[in-house]
């Protein structure tokens, strides 16, 4: 073990190149790319949490009948790690990962990662792979924590053993576009999730039940699918992997207005944190049910002026226009409007130093 730390370090034999880390960084892309190292943490009903160590990126040996490749207990998290000006790494509300990745656990009969070692998980890893990190604006290294049940057998119980691992990735513009408005589909045919089902969690099943939707709204011309509640499929829950905001009104006098948490849709760290910047810059701001019938009419008559997705991997993206299976309609001229481009300043400026962190929500790494 490093002196004082929980983890013990095996630093990569043959880690790459400062050529080849410039070239990657050069043009990250999202999710292709992956840092020298990963750090994993074993759990055991003997042991509960043990063996934290920081290896190189490998591949990982599961057995064929590991009960993740089954029965899918499989949790994830996702945050960045910014550059600041002076060369100093930080992440953005860490430990409210650390905590949505607890009640992800909790909702998939999985053990909690104790805080101290999810949040030493991203310490440990920024310390031996911090040239990872970009210094370009627009760009960080996306943090992926995860969890998987790797017990062999085939009853249908939570599993005895797990494995939490922590890999990270250089990322750029999660939609290739950048900051152009992506076009939505609003589904009816397939649901996200359900009430009491695993919609609030962060875990890799909400994902695989997304695709067939996802791939019906490229069918039908659009970027994203919306995702609307799973009982009158009438009322708007979020897109695939962002939450979504709606402007009512302009200028000092614009209304934000997001979906209440149902319990269905993700809890998103960043739709908390734009609650707080949007009354900060003086907007009024409402959590409350939105209907795709007052989206669409309200986007005709005017009164809706914007719509914004968010997340951490998407970052604030605007939202220009929206199709579903009785006709499509533009938002605010399918352009970024104003409320959305000044939410989106001050949080990417929050997040690389350069406004005031008022609430404190920059942790160093
Ligand atoms: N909704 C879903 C389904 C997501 O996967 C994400 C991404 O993590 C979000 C919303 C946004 O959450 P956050 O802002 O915490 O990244
Ligand atoms: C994130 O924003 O971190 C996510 O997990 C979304 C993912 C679908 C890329």
């Amino acid at each position: 073990m490093t002196p004082g730390s929980l983890f013990t370090r095996t630093p990569h034999p043959n880690p790459a190149t400062p050529e080849r880390v410039a070239e990657v960084l050069a043009k990250p892309g999202f999710g292709q790319h992956f840092t020298d190292h990963m750090v994993t943490v074993s759990w055991n009903t003997e042991q509960g949490w043990h063996d934290a160590t920081v290896r190189p990126y490998q591949t990982l040996e599961l057995d064929p009948a590991a009960m993740v490749l089954h029965y899918g207990q499989a949790i994830f998290e996702g945050l960045k790690a910014y550059r600041h000006a002076d060369g100093s790494i930080a992440s953005f509300r860490p430990e409210a990962n650390a905590e949505r990745f607890r009640a992800s656990a909790r909702r998939l009969a999985m053990p909690e990662l104790p805080d101290e070692l999810f949040l030493g998980s991203l310490r440990e890893l920024l310390a031996v792979d911090g040239r990872w990190v970009p210094t370009q604006q627009e760009e960080s290294l996306y943090l992926r924590p995860f969890m998987i049940s790797t017990e062999k057998g085939l009853g249908v119980r939570p599993a005895k053993e797990y494995l939490y691992t922590l890999i990270a990735s250089p990322a750029g513009s999660y939609f290739s576009g950048g900051l152009k408005p992506v076009s939505v589909w609003l589904c009816t045919e397939y649901v996200r999730a359900a009430p009491g089902g695993t919609g609030a969690a962060k875990c890799a099943g909400n994902y695989a039940a997304s695709l067939q939707a996802q791939a019906q709204a490229a069918a039908q011309g659009c970027d994203q699918v919306v995702w609307l509640d799973a009982v009158e499929r009438h009322w708007v829950e979020e897109m695939g992997g962002m939450n979504l905001f709606f402007v009512l009104g302009s200028g000092a006098g614009a209304k934000v207005v997001t979906p209440e948490l149902s319990g269905a849709l993700l809890p998103g760290i960043t739709r908390d944190s734009l609650l707080r910047l949007a009354s900060d810059l003086g907007y009024a701001v409402e959590e409350r049910k939105i209907s795709t019938e007052e989206w669409e009419k309200k986007a005709e008559t005017g009164e809706l002026t914007e719509v914004f997705a968010c997340g951490t991997a998407a970052v604030i993206t605007p939202v220009g226009s929206a199709k579903h299976a009785g006709g499509e309609f533009a938002i605010g001229g399918g352009q970024a409007g104003e409320v959305t481009m000044k939410l989106r300043e001050t949080l990417t400026g929050l997040q690389r130093g350069v406004v005031a962190d008022k609430h404190g929500w920059m942790v160093p790494l």
